[in-house]
């Protein structure tokens, strides 16, 4: 090589080659880092730049978000401040423009997120579906999905039944069981999806179900950690990262996994609108995409799927495992929650009547909510068409990103596990849907808000009331000792669900028939 380098054959006027390769290769950095500091955008002008101590501005928004944003809050209460991110500055507006920004068709949610996922990259195909249709998706579920929610709770209920039978259906009885809860929670929710989406013989097929959790697992945290690289380096980083190699390898799986099923309802759901029937009602998510898309084939409807695993499954089932931690944290709802679901199944049945009625649960899970989202800002938002200006003249330019602070006195974690405030605010005069589970309003912005505010959420509710009202009658509960708080954590502005903590299960006999409960 370096005889190579030295014939003088190879020199390039006079000047030897291996000279030549060193100062083209030595001017890479300082033009890479000009084309960065030239794309990057900069903070906004006269608005405070909030950073913690000791830690790198950018690191501190990655690792520890919520800190960051008390901290903001505390130096200028009720002002707009800006956090740096890897993927360029985000403002951190206080919750009095939070109406405002509801009411605006100049913010959007999905560039907000998936701008910043690399979404170009092989083995993101979940955020490539998402990226490419920021409207369909959203639409998918909030007008086919929930239409059609009435049509699935008896097989949800069903599939409840048979996931818990393969998860627990081996302890012995009269002898308690440690479990993982927050694994197991996940996996029963991973299956009610795999059912909805692509039906039972996908949701029976453990390879399938298992890969939906995976994926989502890798992509997401893939993406996070890739965002510690400028953009333009990411193609490159991408291959030496083995978070990326896996996401690339789950997503060939998953395409290899579920092209065929995909394809075949593809044909029926075609050839049902071709003869001008309606699919929505078979209940099948490939049928609502083609239904409600009118576009002819362009569509990606594998990344579809992963979209779904990557937006659907780790938040609820990270919310159904606080709801049993909290239940199982503070027994007597054991026993309350036990009592309502016995009378209302008998009564209704697997309907969503009976969903509707179940007021305490309802109470729970929205106290659940309460307690998991503190602290993290809501309406993340990019400006996409003109300025957004507010009616006090502070004024976002386009293509910013900015997030919305929670109230001033939204304790989260800090106020006690109280679901009975849900149930006495419901109480109130027109105040039952305004403070239910779902609800996603400037009092219960949970969910989000306005248009964007989570497509998924009467999904979520039906799953998780399913999964309780199953977990509660077939199995009793106790907190081992000492048993540990769950860990409430971000990365940037997504929750984060990682969590080891045990309970300890032990099958009971459920006071009514599960398979069949109305009487
Ligand atoms: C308890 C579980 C869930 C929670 C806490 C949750 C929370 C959220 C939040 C906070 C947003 C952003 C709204 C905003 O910033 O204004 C959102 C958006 C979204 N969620 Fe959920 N979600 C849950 C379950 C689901 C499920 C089950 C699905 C799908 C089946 C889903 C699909 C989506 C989608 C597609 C968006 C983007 C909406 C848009 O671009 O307009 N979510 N969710
Ligand atoms: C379950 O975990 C507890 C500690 O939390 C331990 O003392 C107990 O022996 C475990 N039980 C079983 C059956 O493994
Ligand atoms: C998927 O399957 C593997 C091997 O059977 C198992 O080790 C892993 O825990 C499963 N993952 C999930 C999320 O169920």
């Amino acid at each position: 090589m370096i005889n190579f380098l030295h014939n003088t054959a190879f020199s390039l006027a006079g000047i030897p080659l291996a000279i030549y390769t060193l100062v083209c290769l030595a001017a890479v950095p300082p033009i890479l880092w000009l084309y960065r500091f030239a794309t990057r955008q900069q903070p906004l002008r006269g608005v405070p730049i909030v950073t913690l101590d000791g830690q790198k501005p950018e690191e501190g928004w990655y690792a520890k978000p919520r800190e960051l944003l008390i901290k903001g809050r505390k130096q200028y209460p009720d002002q707009p401040f800006q956090v740096l991110s890897y993927s360029g500055p985000k403002l951190v507006l206080p919750q009095r423009y939070l109406e405002e920004v509801r009411d605006s068709p100049n913010a959007a949610f999905a560039p907000y997120v998936v701008g910043d996922m690399p979404w170009n990259l092989p083995g993101f195909d979940g955020f490539l579906a998402m990226y490419k249709h920021q409207s369909l998706i959203p639409e998918v579920l909030r007008v086919k999905l929930t239409q059609s929610l009435g049509l699935i709770t008896e097989g949800l209920a069903e599939e409840g039944i048979m996931v818990t039978e393969e998860l627990f259906g081996k302890l012995a009885p009269g002898q308690w069981h440690n479990i993982t809860l927050l694994a197991e929670a996940t996996k029963i929710i991973s299956r009610f999806t795999a059912r909805t989406m692509l039906g039972e013989e996908m949701a029976h097929d453990p390879e399938y179900v298992n890969l939906t959790i995976r994926y989502a697992g890798v992509a997401f945290p893939a993406a996070l950690q890739l965002r510690r690289w400028p953009r333009y380096l990411r193609p490159i980083v991408q291959y030496f990262t083995p978070l990326c190699q896996k996401a690339r390898c789950e997503a060939r799986t998953a395409r290899k996994l579920i092209t065929k099923e995909v394809e075949r309802r593809e044909k029926l759901a075609r050839a049902a609108i071709a003869a001008g029937q309606k699919v929505s009602k078979t209940h099948d998510s490939v049928g609502w995409v083609l239904e409600q898309s009118k576009t002819d084939g362009k569509l990606d409807l594998v990344g579809f799927q992963l979209a779904i695993f990557t937006a659907g499954i780790h938040n609820t089932g990270g919310h159904l495992f606080t709801a049993l931690w909290y239940i199982i944290a503070y027994p007597k709802y054991i026993q309350l929650l036990r009592e309502e679901a016995i009378s209302v199944l008998k009564e209704y049945g697997w309907t969503r009547q009976a969903l509707g009625r179940l007021r305490l649960q309802d109470a729970v899970h929205r106290e659940c909510l309460r307690i998991l989202r503190s602290n993290l800002a809501t309406a993340r938002r990019q400006v996409v068409k003109g300025d957004l200006k507010f009616s006090d003249g502070f004024t976002i330019p386009k293509g910013r990103n900015f997030v919305v602070m929670p109230p001033a006195d939204y304790q989260g974690e800090n106020e006690p596990f109280y679901p009975e405030r849900w149930i006495e605010k419901r109480a109130g005069e027109g105040q039952a849907n305004k403070h239910a589970f779902v609800a996603a309003n400037i009092e219960n912005q949970e969910f989000g808000v306005g248009k964007h505010a989570c497509p998924g959420r009467w999904f979520a509710n039906d799953e998780m009331k399913i999964a309780l009202c199953i977990l509660l009658l077939r199995y009793e509960w106790k907190a081992p000792p000492g048993m540990q708080k769950p860990l409430f954590a971000a990365c940037e502005d997504f929750p984060t669900f990682e969590s080891t903590v045990q309970v300890q299960i032990t099958p009971r006999e459920p006071e009514i028939d599960l398979a069949c409960p109305k009487i």
